[in-house]
C-alpha cells in the first residue's frame, strides 16, 4: 500500500510526464512551423515517449492500489528564439525531471517503500539517456551556431527518429 505522501508524489510525477509530452509536442509544432520536418519528427517521437513514461506511473499507481489523479496541465511555450534555444529549454527540462525522479527515489528510501524504489530504477537510468540524447543535439546546434546549412544537415539527421504511433495518426491524416 502506498503512503498518501508517496501517492501524491507519484501522481505529481505522472502529471509532469504528461506536461513533458505537451512541451515536446509544442516544440514539434514550432519546428513544423519552420518546415524543419526532421526536428519536428524527433520532437513527436520524444512526446510519444513521454506518454509512455506517464503510462508507467499510471499503471504502477494502480498496481499498488492507488488512485490516479490528473491535474491541469500548464500551457507550454509556443515560440523559441532558435532551434538551439528550443533544445536548451528541453535540456533544462530534462535536468529538472531528473531532479524530480531523484527526489522521488529519496522519498521511497525514506519511507522504506522498496517496491517504489525498485520501480523508479528504470526512470533513473532513463533520465541519463534522456539528458544525453537532448544534449547531443544541443551540442551540434551550438557547434554549427544555428547556421542554415548546419540546421539543414541536422534536420536530415534527426528525421531518422520517427514516432512509433501509426504514421498517419502523427501526420493527422
Ligand atoms: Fe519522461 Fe523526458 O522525461
Amino acid at each position: 500500500m502506498l503512503s498518501e505522501k508517496m501517492l501524491k508524489a507519484l501522481n505529481e510525477q505522472l502529471n509532469r510526464e504528461i506536461y513533458s509530452a505537451y512541451l515536446y509536442f509544442a516544440m514539434a509544432a514550432y519546428f513544423d512551423d519552420l518546415n524543419l520536418e526532421g526536428f519536428a519528427s524527433w520532437m513527436k517521437a520524444q512526446a510519444e515517449e513521454e506518454w509512455g513514461h506517464a503510462l508507467r506511473f499510471y499503471n504502477y499507481i494502480y498496481d499498488r492500489n492507488g488512485r490516479v489523479e490528473l491535474s491541469e496541465i500548464p500551457q507550454p511555450p509556443k515560440e523559441w528564439k532558435s532551434p538551439s534555444d528550443a533544445f536548451r529549454a528541453s535540456y533544462e527540462h530534462e535536468q529538472f525531471i531528473s531532479k524530480c525522479i531523484n527526489e522521488l527515489a529519496a522519498l521511497a528510501e525514506e519511507e522504506k517503500d522498496y517496491s517504489t524504489r525498485a520501480f523508479l530504477e528504470w526512470f533513473i537510468n532513463e533520465q541519463v539517456e534522456e539528458e544525453a540524447s537532448v544534449k547531443k543535439v544541443l551540442d551540434k546546434l551550438r557547434l554549427v551556431k544555428d547556421s542554415p546549412q548546419g540546421i539543414f544537415m541536422l534536420d536530415k539527421e534527426l528525421s531518422v527518429r520517427v514516432p512509433k504511433l501509426p504514421t498517419l495518426l502523427m501526420q493527422g491524416e
